[in-house]
């Protein structure tokens, strides 16, 4: 009797589609064998994964990168790489590397293990080293993502903050990442298979998103449910997204909020811990693997599937239906059946959302960009109701407040003694004759009393300084204040860091003094200049060290064109056009 039952069980099981490579690979070990495994990891040499590893780490673990068994060894990178398949043949689009430093490396004997950290030093699993390489990462960004353009979030995390040296081998499994959030919907595919399996789902169309959701989405994702005969999964990407993009905690309550605007029983929302690399064609398959790893039957691609926008010279990286193309190619080996899709507008006229291919000539078509949306968030302008929900506007409205509410950051860059602390303590002064907001200011001499005492001028040390004030900036902003930050910040680089942390945030202003290096010299308040000339000191920012002009500043500003209060008078007027103070 038992047996049966368990063989009807299997049965039913089987009605979902078979993960990728034929079996679910979770790479957990059994409880008292992880145990063991947790204690002797203490004796190994330990690895802190960053955001993109532990994301690359869950996903391997949990079997949603089945049929991966650990990071990439050379064959398989190699095979992945140029021809988008593992060693044996199988699919397989995006190389999953473990990357560390050349020092890291160096201290590996043969057959190393390794134990794989999160931040917190908990052990998380432990990778046996079958193999150390160091890969070409312009040839990988080119393949991989078809260019060597840093615009590409995916490229220029490739080339500037990737170790040059991968690490391969299997993976057993401690334990699973931490997560606090949301952990009802952190559904691993053994426990979303089983779900669908209690409820009778067998045909399962999966949506990615990165974004919030409105009423076009769930029109497209309804129709593309009506149109294979299929439950819906609602499986956002939570791990990691493009820089600017929604934070997670958000989206999340918007689309919780959006399934409630759904038929009754149609469709389920499950996340999806993954690190997006933003590489289109390629990341849309990547995409359409894990999610039949996951139980989905179907999998829809709109426009532009995991596309990160333009590239440096205003042209889009992937054609908008590249990634419908490849999976299609692949469609048979791939088993997830393919939904492509068109984007969805409004026809104003006949007050419904249609595919644009579908648009009549009299249409009378709408749509409000990301860009429009954000802006008429900020500016606390109304969104109409055919765009999306009102209870999905109030949960984005109190999470942008309209700008003069917003955290803000000033960051005035410039060579030393072109009146940067000056004009920023004017600039303090004028904030706080008219507003009552609590404004913070970490000065370039300042900081490196406190925050970052004890570094140097080495470039190495520079960005350190300037990370640590951005990464102080972004804090503040988070908090809603206002923080002026006054360092020379030479290197674009460390300049784009610190917009990158604050900007997920608020706002970043950079502020580029631009007083030329005659007159900053000619001005020597600390008699630094003619030290430096005399070779008392090296390494000075203008004289024997770099200072990279900031190309695209928001305003640029010549102390020795204008007095220090007619400048302070253009920064407030400027922040007065865009509605920031
Ligand atoms: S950096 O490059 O952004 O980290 O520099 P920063 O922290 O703003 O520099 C603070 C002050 O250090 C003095 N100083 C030097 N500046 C440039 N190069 C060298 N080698 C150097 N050594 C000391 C300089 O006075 C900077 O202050 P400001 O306010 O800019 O004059």
């Amino acid at each position: 009797m038992k047996a049966l039952a368990a063989e009807l069980a299997s049965a039913e099981l089987e009605a979902l589609i078979a993960p990728h490579g034929g079996v679910l690979r979770e790479l957990y070990l059994p409880a008292a064998e992880a145990e063991a495994l947790k204690r002797r990891s203490a004796s190994l040499p330990q690895w802190t994964l960053n955001q993109r590893q532990l994301c690359d780490l869950e996903l391997l673990l949990n079997g949603g990168f089945s049929p991966l068994q650990g990071f990439l060894g050379r064959a398989d990178y190699d095979g992945v790489v140029n021809e988008m398949r593992l060693a044996d043949g199988t699919l397989w689009p995006i190389p999953i590397v473990l990357d560390v430093d050349e020092a890291f490396a160096a201290k590996l004997g043969e057959n190393a293990q390794i134990s794989l950290n999160d931040t917190q030093g908990t052990p998380l699993a432990v990778l046996t080293v079958e193999d150390v390489y160091f890969p070409d990462r312009i040839e990988e960004a080119r393949r991989v993502f078809g260019t060597t353009d840093r615009t590409h979030p995916g490229v220029a995390e490739l080339l500037d903050r990737t170790g040059s040296v991968y690490l391969g081998g299997r993976v057993q499994g401690i334990q699973p990442p931490p997560h606090y959030d949301f952990t009802s919907l952190r559904l691993s595919p053994r426990e979303l298979r089983d779900w669908f399996h209690q409820h009778g789902w067998h045909r399962i169309v999966a949506f990615q998103t990165r974004n919030p959701m409105h009423r076009a989405h769930r029109e497209l994702t309804l129709r593309a449910a009506e149109k294979v005969g299929a439950k819906l999964l609602i499986q956002p990407s939570v791990g990691r997204t493009k820089p600017g993009d929604v934070d997670h905690y958000t989206r999340v309550r918007c689309y919780r909020a959006l399934l409630e605007h759904y038929p009754p029983g149609l469709a389920t929302l499950a996340l999806l811990p993954l690190a997006m690399r933003m590489g289109g064609p390629r990341e849309a398959l990547w995409h359409a693997i894990i999610r039949k790893n996951y139980g989905a039957s179907h999998f829809i691609v709109g426009r532009d599937h995991a596309g990160p926008g333009k590239d440096a010279e205003g042209k889009p990286f992937y054609d908008p239906y590249a990634a419908q193309q490849l999976l299609a190619k692949h469609q048979d080996e791939l088993g997830i059946e393919v939904v492509p899709f068109p984007a969805m507008v409004y026809a104003a006229n006949r007050d419904t959302y249609v595919p644009q291919t579908e648009v009549r000539p009299d249409d009378e078509v709408r749509d409000i960009s990301g860009t429009e949306l954000r802006r008429r968030l900020h500016n606390g302008e109304p969104i109409p109701e055919w765009f999306t929900f009102p209870d999905v506007v109030k949960i984005l409205r109190e999470r942008h407040p309209a700008n003069a509410r917003q955290g803000l950051a000033l960051f005035f860059t410039g060579l030393s003694g072109s009146g940067k602390s000056t004009l920023a303590q004017a600039v303090v002064s004028r904030l706080l004759e008219t507003s009552s907001r609590p404004v913070t200011v970490l000065d370039g001499d300042e900081v490196r009393r406190h925050l970052s005492k004890g570094l140097g001028f080495s470039r190495e040390d520079r960005d350190a300084n300037i990370t640590r004030i951005g990464f102080v900036a972004s804090e503040v902003v988070r908090h809603g204040g206002i923080v002026i930050c006054a360092p020379i910040a030479p290197y674009a680089n460390a300049r784009a860091e610190a917009r990158q942390l604050v900007e997920a945030h608020g706002r970043f202003v950079e502020i580029h003094v631009s007083t030329p290096l005659e007159i900053c010299e000619a001005r020597d308040r600390k008699g630094l200049y003619a030290a430096a000339r005399a070779g008392k000191i090296k390494g000075f920012t203008g004289i024997d060290d770099p200072y990279e002009t900031p190309v695209t500043p928001e305003l640029r500003i010549d102390t020795s064109q204008v007095s220090v209060s007619e400048a302070a008078d253009k920064v407030l007027e400027w922040l007065q056009t865009q509605a920031l103070a």
